[in-house]
């Protein structure tokens, strides 16, 4: 492999960090920034607990070897929390202190929206230097394709629903599954067509009730003696999963009804080679980007291509579900 030359740096140390909600891939990321900062001889700062870690100075230098053999780990060994004292100006000044204290001037946060907002009022206060990797399974963040840990739940989804479908086939059951997403419905979306379920309830999309049950019917009518509706926790409905089933249940008796929620199981895991890539990728762009100036920006992936796009941008809403994938399901579900 070619061998390129370390950038000159006017950074003498860089502070990384894992915050909000924890996902498989995080580790990897991590273990790409320490080490993307040894190739280029800049100091390296692995802080505790998300911003918490800063406000409390837990934090402590970390070099290449330290990131040994956690490619492959789920969660984060950096520990995760979403802080409220870093909502406050006296909180993000005591960070900003202990960030001074220890010679660290430039970050790299791994996080979700919320993680990045904290990120963004940090940076404007004190003209500090932050660069953000989308780290969350609910693939919510505009400005990337792809999120750390999406397609890592993706699979621990479908292999969840394959399991379930066997038991539902075995009894002739209709099961609803409950799959992560408070505000998107990129996992149920997927995972759902991926796993073959019959109907998928996001929170983009109002399918309603009636129409729900009117499908369901079509279902048993064709033949099929087993169901599977997989609803994402935040759907349009309004309803939470059991309500729907409750209602299915008194409208189509002939169904026995069952729940399954997965929840936090679909965090967890070791990340698929996807998200060890893409992680690997976003955390040696990361630095790079901090090395070459950047600052209050959010590294993605667009087209293959890896891109940065500016905070404000990457908060400002939820990406967009694909609305042909509605379609397929659709079809597919006959
Ligand atoms: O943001 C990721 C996410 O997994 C959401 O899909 C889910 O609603 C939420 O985190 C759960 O958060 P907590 O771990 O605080 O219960």
């Amino acid at each position: 492999m070619a061998f390129i030359l370390p950038m000159p740096s006017k950074l003498s140390h860089i502070g990384v960090l894992t915050s909000g909600g924890d996902s498989p891939g995080m580790n990897a990321a991590v273990r790409a920034v320490v080490r993307t900062c040894a190739y280029h001889n800049v100091g390296c700062f692995g802080v505790y607990q998300g911003y918490q870690g800063l406000i409390d100075n837990n934090l402590e230098p970390m070099n290449a070897r330290s990131v040994k053999d956690i490619i492959n780990k789920g969660g984060t060994i950096l520990k995760s929390a979403r802080c409220l004292e870093f909502r406050t100006p006296e909180g993000r000044k005591i960070a900003h202190d202990n960030l001074k204290k220890n010679n660290i001037d430039g970050l790299v946060v791994i996080g979700g929206d919320g993680s990045f907002t904290g990120a963004m009022i940090f940076q404007k206060e004190f003209s500090f230097p932050v660069i953000g990797i989308p780290g969350t399974i609910d693939n919510d963040i505009q400005g990337t394709r792809f999120t750390l840990g999406y397609d890592t739940a993706l699979n621990t989804v479908i292999d969840a629903i394959d399991k379930i479908r066997d038991t539902a086939s075995s009894h002739n059951r209709l099961f609803f599954v409950e799959v992560m997403g408070r505000d998107a419905g990129h996992i149920a979306l997927n995972a759902g067509i991926g796993a073959g379920a019959e109907e998928i309830l996001i929170p983009e999309e109002d399918m309603g009730l009636e129409r729900l049950l009117e499908s369901l019917k079509r279902s048993e009518k064709s033949g099929k003696s087993s169901s599977i509706v997989v609803v994402a926790e935040g759907d349009k409905t309004g309803k939470n999963v059991f309500e729907i089933a409750s209602y299915i249940e008194n409208n189509l008796p002939y169904y026995e009804v069952r729940v399954s929620v997965l929840g936090h199981m679909q965090r967890g895991g070791s990340p698929s080679c996807f998200d060890r890539v893409l992680a690997s990728r976003m955390g040696v762009f990361a630095v790079e980007s901090l090395l070459d100036g950047n600052s209050n920006k959010m590294v993605g992936i667009i087209d293959e291509n890896i891109t940065l796009t500016p905070l404000e941008d990457a908060i400002k809403g939820k990406s967009k579900i694909n609305n042909n994938l509605i379609r397929v399901s659709d079809i597919l579900s006959i």
